[in-house]
């Protein structure tokens, strides 16, 4: 199959295209790097031994995105470009609607156009907002708390309306929990920015000394150890319910939403031991207040996925820590080389 894969230059995006070109596929990514680096796409080379069709482009400028449809012959799309910082979307909720509803609804017009059918969407467990249960079931009620989260549940009422419209279509968005954990290479992994949001990228940047400690915000829920309690999904254990997924939507039509995680809570502090004991390495912390916005607890019911997919996570935690350990400590600076070999990227104005 030839799948277009949007933000496959991501965090997520690099290792769902690298299982999907050892299942036997053809990718052609397309990603405009505003957050990501063009020597993961190098990396990515390395390890799948194949050359890899990445395209720079913009998916919210809708004639640079129709000219990748006109050029290449494609099956399906798994998108994940957007945007994803929760603090940020608050600050600038008018960025978040364009970039992850108005581009995904232009993404899936051409998609009509051009006569794909088959998309699967990178949607979130915050469109769970505050859980009234845990593990967290599909058909739990949806309420986010913030615009990313609004934008995410917004695309997904979208695209079930859409599919109900238009019957040959096979839509399955994926509501991820938490993505920890890095390529067992160690050449991909989380390359953030900036000071990084998450947990794990955090811990490993403590680790290596570029931060000083770790924040901890809360040890006073009703927890085992008053910290939150998150679902922490290997990145590769991710990426390969992508394939699944994708598998499952041949010869089917309408809109179908599967949980990805690994139904298993952890603590902060339960990772940060964990982390210690993979790495040998003492992790600085400090508590503070709670964060706004955080739940206590939070982990998906991943039955329907392995009943409908037949996909279950198999990587342990431990994994998780050694695996985002071993990325962190080959690459301390992350990718560090921020340019792609001259001839490597193709630009719209190559098509
Ligand atoms: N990482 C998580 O914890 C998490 C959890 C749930 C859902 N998600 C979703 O998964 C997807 C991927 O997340 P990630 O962690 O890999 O993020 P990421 O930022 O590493 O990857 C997104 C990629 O999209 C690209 N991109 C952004 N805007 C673009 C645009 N307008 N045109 C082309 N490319 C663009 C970025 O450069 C980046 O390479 C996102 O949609 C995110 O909302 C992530």
């Amino acid at each position: 199959m030839n799948i277009l894969v949007t933000g496959g230059a991501g965090y997520i995006g690099s290792h769902i295209c690298i299982e999907l070109i050892q299942a036997g596929h053809e990718i052609i990514i397309v990603d405009n790097f505003i957050n990501s680096n063009m020597e993961v796409i190098n990396r990515m080379q390395a390890i799948t031994k194949k050359k890899i069709t990445c395209l720079s482009v913009d998916i919210s400028l809708k004639e640079d995105l129709e000219k990748v449809f006109q050029n290449y012959s494609i099956d399906s799309v798994i998108h994940l470009a957007g945007s994803k910082s929760v603090p940020e979307s608050l600050l600038n909720p008018i960025k978040y609607y364009l970039q992850n509803l108005v581009s995904t609804i232009q993404l899936v017009e051409l998609m009509n156009k051009y006569k794909v059918r088959q998309f699967v969407f990178s949607s979130s467990a915050t469109v769970y907002g505050t859980p009234e249960q845990c593990p967290i079931p599909e058909t739990a009620s949806l309420n986010t708390t913030n615009p990313y989260g609004t934008t995410k549940l917004a695309v997904e009422k979208f695209l079930y309306e859409f599919a109900q419209s238009n019957q040959s279509f096979s839509i399955v968005s994926l509501r991820y929990f938490n993505p920890i954990g890095a390529h067992e290479s160690g050449m991909i992994g989380e390359d953030p920015f900036s000071i990084p949001n998450n947990l794990m990228p955090y811990i490993t940047q403590v680790a290596t000394g570029k931060l000083p400690y770790l924040n901890i915000y809360g040890n006073d829920y009703p927890t085992l150890d008053g910290t939150g309690i998150r679902d922490y999904i290997h990145v590769v254990d991710l990426a390969k319910g992508h394939v699944k997924a994708l598998e499952s939507l041949k010869g089917k039509n309408g809109w179908k939403v599967f949980n990805l995680g690994t139904g298993e809570g952890y603590s902060v502090l339960q990772v940060v031991k964990t982390f210690e004991y993979v790495s040998g390495i003492p992790i600085k912390y400090h508590i503070s207040d709670r964060r706004e916005g955080d739940v206590a607890i939070s982990y998906a019911d991943a039955t329907k996925a392995k009943q409908q997919l037949d996909w279950v996570a198999e990587k342990t935690l431990e994994d998780m820590c050694r695996d985002a350990w071993r990325w962190q400590r080959n690459n301390p600076n992350g990718y560090k080389v921020r340019n792609l070999e001259e001839n490597q990227l193709l630009y719209i104005t190559d098509l």
